[in-house]
């Protein structure tokens, strides 16, 4: 009797035991697999998101190559080949690194010297209007040229890159594939020249004639229509946030809807709540941007970082003679709409304006902003929750959210599903 008895009680202790963890476990995998439900109004705005619903890159019409695959593999090789910089060791690549999703993980970028703005990742560029953080540039193409040129980066000229191409049989191979029989430069009596960069090579410059330059322009002009092409290859890819949102149906989840974090479905819900947040402002559509360009309070107007942003980038576009309408596009300026319809009002504080960056992606290339000031995706929700004050930094357009700690961490969870790769 002795013997039986504790052996009751201890069985009686171990199916309570048992049935406790039982009831935990169902109310754990009820709370990872909550139901969760959207409105009808979040379904539709969730879909727009969807990478399932991006189109095509827009054309590129001053670049009659932007879309033939040869003149991608030789702008792929131009983009890799260090021999375009001045000391022989820097590449696009140096910077726009395609193990960083083709940015360099500094705050500010560093070439031949120092730069004063953070590099951006070159995925989904092909669907921008406008390039740089001020959008100085119409095309993918005509950005290209100027790393090429810019002392604190390639440090190199026109002409030298031009010469380069003619002397490498590889190259030049390529390049008359591409573009047809290169000119020749034998009656250019320099080595080096570059409107832009320093006064030495502007002298040089200036001492060709107007034929002489504007064939140096025509042969470097393709040599960015070539990189062009390759770049608008480098596509958005799909995230768990797509896959997930198009399994929803207009009543929510389905069986099909994998896994996504709590966080990141409530991060998703502040996203899309306009009372509560501006994101949808600025960041919408597929690419979660809408290319434009927006002061939020980031600009510096004094010391070493002076950085006007859209206020220049608006001039320096209507002036480059690399845009759509100069004399290097292959457009029919009439297809240049971008250009001739460009909205020069100043509707929003363009002084310290920026381009909207999509959020694809956004958790792999950190620091943030176009001075690289946002070191992480926290401290870039906690500036919008609460704006630098207007009588500091200027005018700006946003607004004090008063967001909770949890909240911000849910938009950053919701970021962090926009650069998790979809299951396979
Ligand atoms: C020294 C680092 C560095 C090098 C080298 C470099 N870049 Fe960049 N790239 C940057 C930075 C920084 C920016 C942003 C600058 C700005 O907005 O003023 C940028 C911007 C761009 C953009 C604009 C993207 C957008 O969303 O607007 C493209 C495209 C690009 N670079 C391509 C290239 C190519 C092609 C080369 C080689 C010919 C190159 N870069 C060389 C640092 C670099
Ligand atoms: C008024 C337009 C506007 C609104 C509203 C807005 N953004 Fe932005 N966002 C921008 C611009 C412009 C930049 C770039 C600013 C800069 O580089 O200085 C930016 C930058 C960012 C960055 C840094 C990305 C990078 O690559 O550097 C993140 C992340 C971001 N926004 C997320 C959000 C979220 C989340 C919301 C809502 C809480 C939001 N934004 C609201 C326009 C906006």
């Amino acid at each position: 009797m002795f013997e039986t008895l504790p052996r009751r009680p201890l069985t009686s202790t171990s199916s309570v035991a048992f049935c406790g963890a039982l009831l935990g476990l169902i109310a754990i995998s009820a709370w990872a697999s909550t139901e969760w439900s959207w409105s009808e109004r979040e379904v539709r705005v969730l879909r727009s998101f969807s990478l399932s619903t991006l189109t095509a890159p827009p054309a590129s019409p001053g670049n009659a190559h932007a879309d033939d695959p040869q003149a991608a593999t030789l702008g792929k090789s131009l983009f890799f080949d260090p021999r375009f910089s001045a000391n022989g060791e820097l590449s696009c690549a140096s910077c726009h690194d395609p193990g960083r999703d083709f940015t360099d993980g500094l705050p500010r970028a560093i070439g031949l010297g120092s730069g004063n703005r953070n590099t951006p990742t070159l995925t989904g560029t092909a669907w921008n209007t406008w390039f740089y953080w001020d959008g100085r540039r119409d095309s993918l193409w005509a950005q290209a040229l100027i790393p090429f040129e810019a002392e604190n980066e390639m440090g190199s000229d026109r002409l030298t890159i031009v010469r380069r191409v003619a002397q490498d049989a590889d190259l030049r191979a390529h390049y008359e594939a591409v573009f047809g029989e290169l000119p020749a430069f034998d009656d250019i009596p320099f080595d080096a020249a570059s409107p832009l960069a320093n006064a030495a090579l502007r002298d040089t410059w200036y001492r060709l004639n107007r034929s002489q330059q504007q064939r140096i322009n025509a042969v470097f002009a393709n040599i960015g229509k070539a990189i062009g092409a390759w770049e608008r290859t480098l596509h958005f890819k799909p995230t768990l946030f797509d896959t997930y949102v198009d399994s929803l149906d207009s009543a929510g989840e389905t069986p099909e809807s994998p896994p996504l974090p709590d966080a990141a479905k409530a991060g998703a819900r502040l996203y899309m709540d306009a009372e509560r947040t501006q994101c949808l402002q600025c960041h919408n559509g597929p690419t979660f941007s809408n290319g434009g360009f927006h002061n939020i309070g980031t600009g510096n107007f004094d010391g070493d970082q002076l950085d006007f942003g859209r206020v220049f980038g608006l001039q320096a576009v209507l002036l480059d003679e690399f845009n759509c309408v100069g004399p290097y596009s292959d457009a029919d300026p009439a297809d240049c709409t971008a250009l001739r319809f460009l909205n020069t009002g100043h509707h929003i504080p363009l002084e310290g304006a920026f381009k909207t960056p999509s959020l694809r992606g956004v958790a792999h290339t950190a620091p943030y902003f176009h001075d690289g000031s946002g070191d992480s995706l926290e401290h870039v929700m906690a500036h919008y929750n609460e704006p630098p004050d207007k009588a500091a930094v200027g005018e700006h357009e946003l607004q004090t959210l008063s967001l909770s700690e949890i909240e911000l961490e849910q938009l950053v969870a919701f970021m962090r599903a926009l650069s998790t790769p979809a299951p396979e």
